[in-house]
């Protein structure tokens, strides 16, 4: 890896762009494309535990919450998962068959080590998923699960994201063939939705790229922007409003779509727009009443979905984003991409300094 920009302004922008060929890389690393089948899991015996934990910071914190939902329902494993700095004071008692799974690009952050030392001391089995191998966390685990997206320099995570998200995704689709949880018919048409998920990714960024820019022109005229998304495009919602705090100092807030009613509903006018990530799936139904519930209060809605989903509603938006249809286990790797480029053109607009923004760290090793 050469670490310049290229032709990018930003390497924020690099690092979204080079998300095709990371992620086909690190998939391969533990997907068997030509047999259809996810390589075996080293380390952690998946098929005798009674739970798994999860805990990390920011970024990789999210990527373990969509990893919650696909162990849980294609391994039917238990998940608990924690921000990393609140995992030690709840005193979850670490007892029966578990093992502890930390998700870190850099393998420094100070919480998740804290976590991590406080698990082993328990006896728990470790395993981390981290981008910098020879990193102080990979070091201390069990067994290493690399995600393979390069140096990410850019203080905003993009692609150590999405590498994660490809390695908690085969590690669940793994899990589920080991405790019998998913049949070799699930378990290849997983491998085949992956494949073709990763080959339409470049072709996404190209398509979507001209109408995110047009539309964070106008985002960036907005002081508050609410997220909102249900199942695996929940903490989708919540990176999102992440990305965009982070960078272009828009307050952000992310919320399960079912939760609107409960308070952020409150706040619904003109001034703040509403971004909604809702593939066309089983929940879809349920995301559109809420959009119908944003827009009866004048609220400005953007909905991130697929062609079927942009068909099925009339509603009136700010704007639509076209996804290709694609698979449960593809959706989060296709939706973060809209997601990132939000935040990043609409921070461009604001002219903040992209790949360092103020007060914030690439790797933080401080409690
Ligand atoms: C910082 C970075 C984030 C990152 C988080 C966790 O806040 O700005 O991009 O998600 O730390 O870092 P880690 O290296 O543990 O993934």
């Amino acid at each position: 890896y050469v670490v310049d920009k290229g032709n990018h302004k930003h390497f924020m922008e690099k690092e979204i762009y080079e998300q095709p060929e990371v992620i086909s890389h690190t998939l391969s690393h533990y997907i068997d494309f030509a047999e259809g089948k996810a390589k075996p899991i080293e380390g952690i015996d998946f098929a005798n535990l009674d739970r798994l934990a999860i805990s990390a910071c920011g970024t990789a914190y999210y990527a373990g919450l969509i990893a919650k939902y696909w162990f849980e329902r294609y391994a039917r494993l238990p998940v608990e998962i924690d921000v990393a700095s609140e995992f030690r004071y709840r005193e979850m008692p670490l007892t029966g068959k578990m093992a502890a799974l930390f998700v870190s690009q850099s393998g420094e952050t100070a919480d998740t080590l804290a976590s991590l030392r406080y698990c082993k001391s328990e006896g728990v089995t470790i395993g981390a998923v981290v981008n910098v191998p020879e990193s102080t966390i990979a070091r201390e685990s069990d067994a290493v699960f690399p995600t393979l997206a390069g140096p990410e320099i850019g203080v905003a995570s993009t692609k150590a994201f999405t590498c994660q998200l490809s390695v908690l995704a085969a590690l669940a689709i793994a899990a589920g063939k080991a405790r019998g949880t998913l049949s070799d018919e699930q378990e290849a048409e997983m491998v085949q939705a992956l494949v073709e998920g990763r080959r339409v990714l470049g072709e996404v960024l190209r398509e979507i790229q001209p109408r995110i820019e047009a539309l964070s022109r106008d985002l960036s005229h907005f002081k508050d922007v609410l997220y909102l998304g249900r199942g695996t495009n929940f903490p989708l919602a919540l990176e999102g409003a992440l990305k965009l705090k982070e960078i272009s100092y828009i307050h952000a807030e992310g919320y399960a779509a079912g939760e609107l009613k409960h308070g952020p509903i409150a706040l619904i006018d003109e001034d703040m727009p509403v971004i909604v990530i809702a593939p066309h799936d089983q929940l879809y139904e349920k995301t559109v009443s809420n959009m119908q519930e944003v827009a009866a209060r004048g609220g400005r809605i953007v909905l991130i979905t697929d062609e079927r989903g942009a068909r099925e509603t009339a509603l009136q938006t700010m704007e639509t984003i076209v996804l290709p249809q694609a698979a449960e286990i593809v959706t989060p790797l296709l939706y973060a991409l809209p997601v990132q480029l939000i935040a990043y053109h609409t921070a461009v607009f604001m002219g903040t300094d992209v790949d360092q923004p103020r007060n914030l760290a690439k790797s933080v090793t401080v409690e």
